[in-house]
């Protein structure tokens, strides 16, 4: 008892002396029990440590475990109740050992071969990578072992082969390479030979011929070559034969079609040849599957397949099988029959007689029986057929007569296809019964008649293919309710009338919509913006007149759109520059007129570019798609001059005012250069232009502000910028970002400027900015039309400002164009800088001196000074400006601190004026202050050095506050 309440040390020293210590205690039953036990016991109580070791290690070989499967893999719990393992109840030896579908990623350790108890391995369905180690031979109790879905590499085992007692090998789904072992030919018990889906080589070993138990043999989806063994087709227990898809030639033995066992073959997509035994029906009455399509097979259809009874799938499409299809309603349970892509057919009346004779078949579900040499009429008794039917293909032979008019009997109908046949008449209108039909394809026959709007009933509807028949009438809007079609063809008919605008604009339209070679009228409607998903729009060849909808500019997905020989007009809107995607354009024989737009320039992906016979004038440009004559036709446009030299179009004319400006320019520029006193001169006189000028305008009477300062919600704000697009992104501000958009009833381009909520003191931005241009207006401003407070779709403070859109951008992007800009973008002339210093001078007289509250822009520079469709400045960016009444009731102190601390460093401070010089210097020099500069606070002194190096530089100007 001393002993045993000892310390644990002095305990185990006890125990581990073993058997004389174990004599001494002998006669305590109880220790005797526990400590001292034979070896046998030791397995019993403790299991074989060698598999709890084994199973560690393969513990450890795992890397990843989302499920927990291995969670109980721990030494608390004895491993025989570790999940997924069995043990022997005599020997307390693993003996399965359970996996399966656990997402384990891992490899499998070659400890799992000391698990020599082992009969069943199952790990399919996880990702273990690695190999198959060779040492799994040594599982020589080994029944099952599946690997099968996983990402194994390597080669089969050739070991594989000591294991005599293997019933299955699933090694299906991985990434298995090299060629089967051929030492497998020796597992006389392997029902089961399954590598599915690898990328196995070589030939199949004739040694599984030997395989005489084998009865499922799945070797599809491989690389293997070569003939297929004669022994392979001995093999007496066989029932499942697959080897489709891999590289094999030669022909089968006639011995595979004696086997009476055989319940299915399967060799599509192989290079193999010969014909069918007439026998074949007979000598396997337990055919369920028979699948040769995609090989060279020959021969006729053989008529005692009709006894096969169990028969369910028949695939002999893509051979060369010919002559008639016999009468095959015995086969009860046929549910595919694919015959299409061969020369089946007599050339006779009755060729698709045996349709009729389907009709027994009432589990059928698919006939295929396109491309074949069949003639003769369509049965009407195909409405008969077995309302599984979910797969209908009929056409691609000299088939006649109508589509019969109970045809929406079949109303499991997912596809129905009956093309580039001579069936007459028209569409029944029970089609529109056919509640799951996904596709409906009708193309190349000769349906006459009216599209039935019934179609329109078929919600599923996703494809819809009526190309190159004789239909009249308009097109239904009712095809406006299949809100799931992708794709509508309809092209190359007779159809006429207007094109409905809830089929135009059928927003689930992802793939194409072809309307073209019709005689469609009227004008393209606006919904047509509503196909942003669309790749590709064919509305050529009809009778289609009025301008282009600016929506279409939506259609951000089209990479084709053809609007070829119709009578549109107009200009192409700018809008069209949404379409980011696309790839061909054609305008061509149309009443186009106007300039050719130069962002056609900027699309990248435009490769073919039709413009011809219009009236298109101006300037052909020569960047993108204009670079290269091949890609673009613009003949039968009479106004149309430059361009590249290929285009042998003539030169544009020079105008002659602008030579004459422009040598008017050269003189000043130089008088001015080189008097000493000029850049004195000019910024004085351009100061005296400021003070004394006039408004030149009168205030503009056009209100764009007054009453109507409609406010514009979220929503819409978000629809006309395409969701804040960064394709619509024209410029980022001091408080937000500022895109372009289309809004309004009458689509008018705006510039949407939305502030950056997070950003401290936006809201006060935005109320400046909304109070100093509530009350003023003036020419030389940019006009705000409506503004925005409100939330976004997410909750968040939404604040935007909604001003008329200025097509030439910023001056700041004419005086310092980006790189990427340079080259679209001329040098201004000196006439249009002085104009543009002119039009700031009296924005800044007006808002200082003739509003009835004084204004200070406080953030006058080149990037805040707008320039409109004829180069006039607009200043815009108001959102720092101070209300001199605000500012003067303020405490000084205050006034200082909110000032001082505003506006772009080195064009604040003392004021507006200030700014003014430093923008005369910058517009007239074309030089930039550097970011050197504005470190200390840019002052004009400075500036003017570097912009006039070696002059001494004197001012005088007065500063106004
Ligand atoms: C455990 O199994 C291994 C391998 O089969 C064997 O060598 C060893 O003798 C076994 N140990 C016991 C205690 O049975
Ligand atoms: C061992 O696994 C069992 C079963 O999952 C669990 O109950 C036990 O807490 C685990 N022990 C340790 C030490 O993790
Ligand atoms: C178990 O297997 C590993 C690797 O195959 C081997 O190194 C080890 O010696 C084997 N035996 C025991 C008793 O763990
Ligand atoms: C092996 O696993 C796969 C995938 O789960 C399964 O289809 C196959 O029948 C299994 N093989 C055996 C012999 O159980």
């Amino acid at each position: 008892m001393y002993l045993l309440g000892g310390t644990g040390r002095a305990f185990t020293q006890m125990v581990l002396p073993g058997m004389t210590l174990c004599v001494f205690w002998s006669f305590i039953v109880f220790a005797n029990l526990v400590f001292c036990p034979s070896n046998a016991t030791i397995t019993s109580l403790l299991g074989n440590e060698t598999d709890r070791v084994a199973l560690l290690a393969f513990k450890r070989g795992i890397s990843s475990d989302p499920l927990g499967a291995l969670i109980s893999w721990n030494n608390t719990l004895h491993f025989c109740k570790w999940k997924g393992v069995t043990c022997s109840r005599h020997h307390q030896r693993v003996t399965i050992l359970d996996l399966s579908q656990q997402i384990l990623v891992g490899y499998m350790s070659p400890y799992i071969s000391n698990l020599t108890f082992l009969r069943e391995i199952n790990l399919q369905d996880n990702s273990f990578n690695g190999q198959i180690t060779q040492e799994i031979g040594r599982l020589f109790r080994l029944r099952v072992l599946n690997t099968s879905v996983n990402s194994l590499g390597g080669e089969i085992p050739a070991n594989l082969s000591r294991c005599i007692h293997l019933q299955a090998i699933s090694l299906g789904n991985n990434n298995l390479t090299g060629q089967i072992p051929s030492e497998l030919g020796t597992l006389r018990k392997l029902k089961l030979l399954e590598v599915q889906s690898n990328f196995l080589i070589g030939s199949i070993p004739p040694s599984l011929g030997n395989l005489s138990s084998l009865t499922d043999l799945r070797l599809r989806s491989n690389h293997l070559e070569g003939s297929i063994p004669d022994e392979l087709t001995q093999i007496q227990s066989m029932v499942s034969f697959v080897l489709s898809d891999n590289e094999l030639s030669g022909t089968i033995s006639s011995s595979l079609y004696n086997i009476s066992s055989l319940e299915g073959i399967a060799v599509m997509e192989n290079q193999l040849y010969g014909s069918l035994p007439s026998h074949i029906g007979i000598s396997l009455p337990k055919l369920q599957f028979l699948l040769l399509g995609g090989n060279q097979f020959t021969g006729p259809f053989p008529i005692s397949l009709s006894n096969a009874s169990r028969l369910q799938w028949l695939e002999l499409q893509y051979n060369h099988f010919s002559g008639p299809v016999p009468n095959l309603g015995s086969l009860q349970h046929l549910t595919e029959i694919y015959l299409w892509g061969n020369q089946f057919g007599t050339g006779k009346a009755d060729d698709l007689s045996f349709i009729t004779s389907l009709t027994n078949c009432s589990f059928l579900e698919s006939l295929d029986l396109i491309e074949n040499h069949f003639k003769g009429i369509l049965p009407s008794s195909i409405t008969n057929l077995s309302t599984h039917l979910s797969w209908l293909q009929l056409g691609g032979s000299q088939i006649v007569g109508s589509i019969p008019s109970h045809i929406g009997n079949l109303i499991n109908l997912q596809y129905l296809s009956i093309c580039k046949t001579f069936i007459t008449g028209s569409i029944p209108t029970s089609i529109g019964k056919l509640r799951n039909l996904q596709r409906m394809l009708m193309y190349e026959n000769m349906l006459s008649g009216q599209i039935p709007s019934s179609i329109g009933n078929i919600a599923q509807l996703n494809m819809l293919n009526l190309n190159e028949n004789n239909l009249t009438g308009s097109i239904p809007s009712a095809l406006g309710n299949c809100k799931n079609l992708e794709a509508m063809l309809l092209s190359k008919n007779n159809l006429r009338g207007a094109i409905p605008r809830q089929v135009i604009g059928l927003s689930s339209l992802s793939i194409v919509l072809n309307l073209s070679h019709n005689t469609l009228t009227g004008s393209l409607p606006l919904e047509v913006g509503n196909l942003i998903h669309l790749t590709s729009l064919d509305v050529s060849s009809n009778i289609l007149s009025g301008e282009i909808p600016t929506t279409l500019g939506n259609c951000e997905s089209l990479t084709e759109l053809y609007m070829d020989v119709n009578s549109f007009q107009g200009t192409i809107p700018s809008s069209l520059s949404g379409l980011k995607a696309i790839q061909s354009l054609g305008f061509s024989y149309n009443n186009f007129s106007g300039s050719i737009p130069k962002y056609l320039e900027e699309l990248q992906l435009l490769t073919y570019l039709n413009l011809s016979f219009n009236n298109l004038l101006g300037e052909v440009p020569k960047q993108g798609v204009f670079r290269n004559a091949s890609a673009i036709s613009v003949i039968g446009n009479d106004n149309l001059c430059g361009g590249i030299t290929e285009l042998k179009l003539d030169p544009c004319p020079i105008l002659d005012k602008e030579k004459k400006r422009k040598s008017l320019v050269s003189t000043v520029i130089i008088s001015v250069a080189s008097g000493p006193l000029g850049l004195i001169f000019l910024l004085c006189a351009s100061v005296a232009l400021y003070r004394l000028r006039k408004p030149r305008t009168k205030p503009s009477s056009t209100s764009s502000m007054e009453g109507q300062h409609l406010k514009v919600s979220y929503a819409e704000l978000f629809k006309s910028t395409n969701g804040f697009n960064s394709a619509n992104l024209i410029g980022v501000g001091s408080y937000g970002t500022v895109y372009e958009g289309i809004l309004g009833r009458d689509e008018n381009i705006v510039a949407v400027k939305v502030l950056n909520c997070q950003l401290r003191g936006v809201s006060t931005s935005f109320m400046a900015e909304c109070e100093a241009l509530r009350n003023i207006r003036h020419r030389n401003l940019v006009k705000i039309i409506t503004s925005c407070s409100s939330m976004d779709f997410g909750g968040n403070d939404f604040k935007a400002l909604v001003f008329e859109y200025m097509p030439n951008g910023s001056l700041e992007k004419w005086l310092h164009p980006k790189l990427d800009e340079q080259y679209k973008l001329r040098i201004l002339n000196f006439n249009e800088r002085l104009n543009i210093a002119i039009d700031v001078a009296s924005v800044l007289d007006y808002i200082h001196h003739h509003c009835h509250t004084p204004i200070a822009h406080c953030d006058l520079k080149p990037s805040n000074i707008l320039l409109d469709e004829d180069m006039n400045a607009h200043v815009c960016d108001f959102g720092l400006a101070q209300l001199y009444s605000r500012i003067t009731s303020k405490s000084s102190k205050e006034q200082s601190s909110t000032i001082g601390l505003k506006g772009t460093i080195g064009y604040i401070a003392p004021g507006d004026v200030y700014s003014y010089g430093i923008l005369l210097l910058e517009l007239f020099t074309g030089k930039c202050p550097t970011d050197d500069m504005f470190k200390d606070g840019l002052s004009l002194h400075k500036f003017a050095e570097m912009a006039f190096p070696n002059r001494t530089i004197r001012f005088l100007i007065p500063y106004s506050h």
